[in-house]
């Protein structure tokens, strides 16, 4: 992304400036924020795009000597804005700069989304199983707020996994997903897993270990099945490697040199 040079010698990034719009704050180190949207900017839902924060405005576009960090969309591929989650990591560089972002401030966006966390590029199924940890619920919120997957799926299954009960965004948007998209040929269930305070949801272990003794398919009415299963998987790396595993011994494989596979990862860090 920095490989090219502007005319006073520095990196040139290819990025628009943007206003942020609006900002709410789920926790103290964990909030979601929208931007405006250029117009030409065009996104799959599961994508991600890089952010960039420097000092105040930024009239000329020269970004150099921004922090920049990527970060997937959560909006709806038709909404007039775009919309992120973020964790705020204590000492990271992106962080200590959001953490201060007011509305009215200026967020560099790049001009293209990335990225094979999307739904066109698994096999066709019927249940299609969304993992996330944290803020990798992220592109998943943006996947469900899609009439198309509402339409080409049977069942949808959203696992999201957090220490504390506050950290389940968009909560309230989940639960009436059902009523926003009546009528479509998918069913949703929802299952919050918080693995920090006893009480707070029915599971609490973290999602492997759920799986491995089948309480999670349990939960979700239906069991894991190579012909109709699709999974995709996003966050913690570390869930990532060990879903990778259980379902490698499954039969299970990503996409590869153009063959569709059954599940797809995105690692945060
Ligand atoms: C493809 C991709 C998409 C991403 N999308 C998002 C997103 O939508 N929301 C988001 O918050 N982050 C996302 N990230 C991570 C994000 O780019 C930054 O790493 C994060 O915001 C912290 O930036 P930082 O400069 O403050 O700290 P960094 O120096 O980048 O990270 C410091 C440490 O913080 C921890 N960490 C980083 N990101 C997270 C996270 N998301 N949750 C928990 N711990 C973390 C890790 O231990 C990491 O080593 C994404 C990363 C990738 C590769
Ligand atoms: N969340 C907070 O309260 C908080 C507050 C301040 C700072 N931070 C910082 O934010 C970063 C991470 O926070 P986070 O809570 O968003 O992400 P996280 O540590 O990835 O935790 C999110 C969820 O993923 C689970 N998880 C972790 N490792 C897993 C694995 N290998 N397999 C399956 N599930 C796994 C966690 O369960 P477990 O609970 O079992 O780990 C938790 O339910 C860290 O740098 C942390 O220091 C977090």
């Amino acid at each position: 992304m920095m490989a090219e040079q502007n005319a006073a010698g520095r990196p040139a990034v290819k990025a628009t400036s943007e206003t942020v719009l609006a900002i709410r704050h789920w926790t103290p180190t964990l909030l979601s924020f929208r931007c405006t949207r250029p117009s030409e900017f065009r996104f799959t839902p599961g994508h991600y795009t890089r952010l960039g924060l420097g000092h105040g405005d930024n009239g000329d576009a020269d970004f150099g000597d921004w922090v920049w960090r990527p970060y997937s969309l959560t909006s709806a591929r038709d909404d007039d804005f775009l919309e992120f989650i973020s964790v705020l990591v204590p000492g990271g560089a992106f962080s200590e700069k959001l953490r201060h972002v007011k509305v009215g401030d200026t967020l560099g966006v790049d001009k293209a989304a990335y990225g094979f966390l999307t739904v066109d590029q698994l096999a066709p199924g019927k249940d299609l199983w969304l993992l996330a940890s944290g803020t990798g619920l992220g592109p998943f919120v943006s996947i469900l707020r899609d009439p198309a997957v509402w339409q080409n799926w049977q069942r949808l299954i959203l696992v999201h996994s957090v220490r504390q009960a506050a950290e389940l965004a968009w909560r309230e948007e989940i639960a009436a997903l059902p009523a926003a998209f009546a009528g479509a040929q998918a069913t949703i269930g929802y299952i919050p897993i918080v693995t920090r305070e006893p009480g707070a949801t029915t599971l609490a272990q973290r999602i492997p270990v759920l799986f491995a003794d089948g309480r999670l398919e349990q939960a979700a009415g239906t069991s894991l099945s190579l012909a109709d299963s699709r999974l995709m998987v996003c966050g913690n790396p570390d869930l990532a490697k060990e879903m990778r595993q259980f379902l490698s011994e499954r039969g299970y494989a990503t996409t590869r040199r153009g063959v569709p596979g059954q599940m797809a990862f995105e690692k945060y860090w």
